[in-house]
């Protein structure tokens, strides 16, 4: 039986790996984001997972308006990147592992969450900037990808309870697969940020603070709201939080907080790292 060990959850601003591109994690404006790694790095050289299921919010370089799926699973034994206008390197390619996403989406499709299978899938910023953040090193790629997309991008989107629901079910077929796998899971987006529009720059710490507090023991409470009262509370692309739900749907019921930073100077994003661990984690 596979094990889920825990979850990251990070902001994935693209400014971040232009940052990393030009090797600024200790310059005095970047320290206090970077800083927030190291504890990462370092319960993750003790759990040494095999795998990563990452939910993010692709944002038009696989998807764009013309067709646009609420979820998607990669099904392909690598996945590339590719340039989205960023000004951002692109990074090698990430390995996948076909026959384990193909099982994921298997269960899925049988518990009655329709998902797009993708055998090629080009994966952006919110995907790229978060593994680097996780496993630095210039082409440093320990761990195997399942990428799962989720819609942020285009409304109608899917609910925080219904996104919750597939983190769930994504758990529950992780845990069936066969081998012995450990996997961590990694959820990327947020937290409050408007990119434009009359409220650009708007972030809300109140809010933030409330969901990282509340995500750990009772996400169900955070479910409750919608896609607009999210937009409302937290800004146009804070909806970029249904990752974070997915995230902690897969974990199951009992979860305990290893680490957490929130900090808000970076771009136009309050920027927080999560790092929560189910009883499958081995001690430290
Ligand atoms: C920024 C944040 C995002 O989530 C994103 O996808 C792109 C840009 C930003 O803060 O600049
Ligand atoms: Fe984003």
């Amino acid at each position: 039986m596979a094990n889920i060990v825990g979850s990251i959850t990070t902001s994935h601003i693209p400014a971040i790996g232009g940052a990393i591109a030009k090797g600024l994690q200790d310059d005095p404006y970047w320290e206090p984001f970077f800083s927030a790694f190291p504890p990462v790095h370092d319960w993750l050289a003790d759990q040494q997972p095999d795998m990563v299921v990452v939910f993010y919010n692709d944002h038009g370089l696989n998807f764009f308006l013309d067709k646009m799926p609420t979820f998607a699973i990669g099904c392909a034994n690598a996945y590339n990147n590719a340039d989205e206008g960023w000004g951002l390197p692109v990074t090698a390619s990430y390995p996948g592992d076909a026959a384990f996403s193909w099982h994921i989406a298997k269960h899925l499709i049988e518990h009655e969450f329709d998902m797009v299978t993708c055998q090629e899938m080009l994966v952006d910023h919110a995907l790229t900037v978060p593994y680097s953040l996780t496993w630095p090193g210039k082409d440093n790629r320990p761990v195997k990808v399942v990428p799962i997309n989720i819609n942020t991008v285009q409304h109608p989107l899917p609910s925080a309870a219904r996104c919750y629901k597939l983190g769930k079910a994504v758990g529950d077929a992780i845990r069936s697969y066969g081998g012995d796998e450990k996997v961590v899971i990694l959820g990327t987006g947020g937290l409050s940020h408007q990119l434009d529009g009359q409220r650009a720059g708007f972030i809300n710490k109140k809010f933030d603070l409330m969901c990282l507090d509340t995500i750990i023991g009772d996400p169900e409470t955070l479910t409750r709201y919608s896609n607009e009262e999210i937009v409302e509370l937290a800004g146009t692309q804070g909806v970029e939080f249904l990752m974070w739900i997915a995230a902690r749907g897969a974990l199951g019921d009992t979860v305990s907080e290893k680490h957490r930073t929130y900090h808000i100077p970076i771009s136009n994003t309050a920027a927080a790292v999560q790092l929560l661990e189910t009883p499958s984690a081995v001690a430290a």
